[in-house]
């Protein structure tokens, strides 16, 4: 299958794990593009920013869509890039979010409830979603579930 992890990370730590998870969907088989999405500058929570590298969805048989979370909610640029985005009908769709803190109460429930619903009004149907705690003490596990768990979701 063609995959496309359609990836905004600011500081890297959501890139970090769309690296690992593309290693794994590749060692399946797959061909993985992680594809950045980019903007001119730093986004704050809720600013328009100009997005300078615009992934291209038809290009892929499947997706993951990766973001931060910022101030409780989805990173402004993936708001913004799915919003300019037609449809989704009948793509496969799995979806990953990262936080700060500890807890997915703290902003990563919403920002992740925001995703699958902006996702699922454009027709996708969702495989399965993760939230990284990264100041949780078991960080790493869990970036290792979500690794297996997502890659699980394509395996034929
Ligand atoms: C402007 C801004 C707002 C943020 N708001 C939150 C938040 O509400 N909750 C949280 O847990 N982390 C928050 N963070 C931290 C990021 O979500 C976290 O560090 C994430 O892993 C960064 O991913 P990245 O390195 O891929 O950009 C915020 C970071 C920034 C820059």
């Amino acid at each position: 299958m063609n995959i496309g992890i359609v990836v905004y990370s600011q500081t890297g730590n959501t890139l970090s794990v769309a690296q690992g998870l593309s290693d794994r969907l590749s060692s399946q088989g797959h061909t993985v593009t992680v594809d950045r999405l980019e903007t001119a500058s730093p986004a704050g929570p809720g600013q328009v920013v100009e997005l300078t590298r615009v992934p291209n969805i038809l290009a892929y048989g499947a997706l993951v869509l990766a973001s931060p979370v910022h101030a409780f909610s989805l990173a402004a640029p993936m708001q913004q890039y799915l919003a300019d985005i037609d449809h989704l009908q009948g793509k496969p769709v799995a979806l990953f979010v990262t936080q700060h803190f500890p807890f997915p109460w703290m902003g990563g429930m919403r920002a992740l409830g925001q995703l699958r619903r902006i996702c699922q009004d454009k027709g996708a149907t969702i495989m399965g979603e993760s939230i990284i705690n990264w100041s949780h003490p078991r960080r790493d596990q869990t970036i290792q579930m979500t690794i297996e768990r997502q890659a699980n979701f394509f395996l034929s």
